[in-house]
């Protein structure tokens, strides 16, 4: 078999995604720091501007996992994670917002990108929303993440404001932008078989 022929059929890769509900084994939380200082070193975008250090970064995700007002959703490429996003979710105190949840710090890992990894785990994590009884997904973003605007606007986000000092980033303010997205009516909340991943 020629070095051509292996090429050809070489196989694709096999993307994932997935809504963390126990602890990361020690591998997944080294490629999950590996994909975050890879995505920090490659411009940021959700929130961090400087490479932290590898502890404080293994600790902040083990952190995440043990906050019950957020939710981790990953993606995988061949079972290496490469990317991640969190959903806030509103305190039992406030019961006007009780429908709304944030999408915060989603990223891809820069080797990752441009195979549809965000857009599949976008989807999963509206639908993984949307079966928990929420009825809104706000996000923001600054105004710089061109690739992540057009992701959220082709997937119908509707922007509803603009905010002229958003970030500091390198010393300057950074606009930012609002988005939100109605993923049910409230009526076709069915409380009674909404299911806790807790
Ligand atoms: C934005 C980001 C998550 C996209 O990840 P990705 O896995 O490469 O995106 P996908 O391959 O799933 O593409 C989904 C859509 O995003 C948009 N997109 C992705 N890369 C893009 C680029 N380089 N330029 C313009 N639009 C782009 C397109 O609308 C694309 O849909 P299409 O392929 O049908 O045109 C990634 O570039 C990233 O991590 N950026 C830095 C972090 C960031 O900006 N996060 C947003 C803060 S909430």
């Amino acid at each position: 078999m020629t070095s051509e022929h292996l090429q050809q059929t070489a196989l694709k890769p096999v993307p994932s995604v997935e809504h963390v509900t126990q602890p990361l084994s020690i591998g997944d939380l080294n490629d999950l720091c590996d994909a975050t200082e890879e995505a920090i070193n490659a411009g940021g975008g959700f929130g961090w501007i400087h490479l932290p250090n590898r502890n404080l970064l293994e600790r902040f995700w083990q952190g995440v996992l043990t906050m019950p007002a957020r939710k981790l959703f990953v993606a995988r490429l061949d079972n290496t994670i490469c990317g991640a996003a969190q959903v806030i979710i509103p305190s039992k105190s406030n019961e006007a917002q009780s429908y709304n949840v944030q999408l915060s710090g989603l990223f891809i890992s820069p080797w990752a990108r441009g195979q549809g990894l965000s857009r599949r785990l976008l989807d999963f994590i509206e639908k993984t929303m949307t079966k928990k009884g929420f009825a809104i997904i706000n996000v923001d973003l600054r105004e710089t993440q061109d690739a992540a605007i057009q992701l959220y606007e082709s997937a119908g986000y509707t922007m509803i404001g603009r905010h002229p000092n958003y970030a500091v980033v390198n010393g300057d303010f950074v606009a930012g932008r609002y988005y939100y997205k109605k993923l049910q009516e409230l009526e076709n909340i069915d409380l009674i078989n909404i299911e806790d991943d807790e």
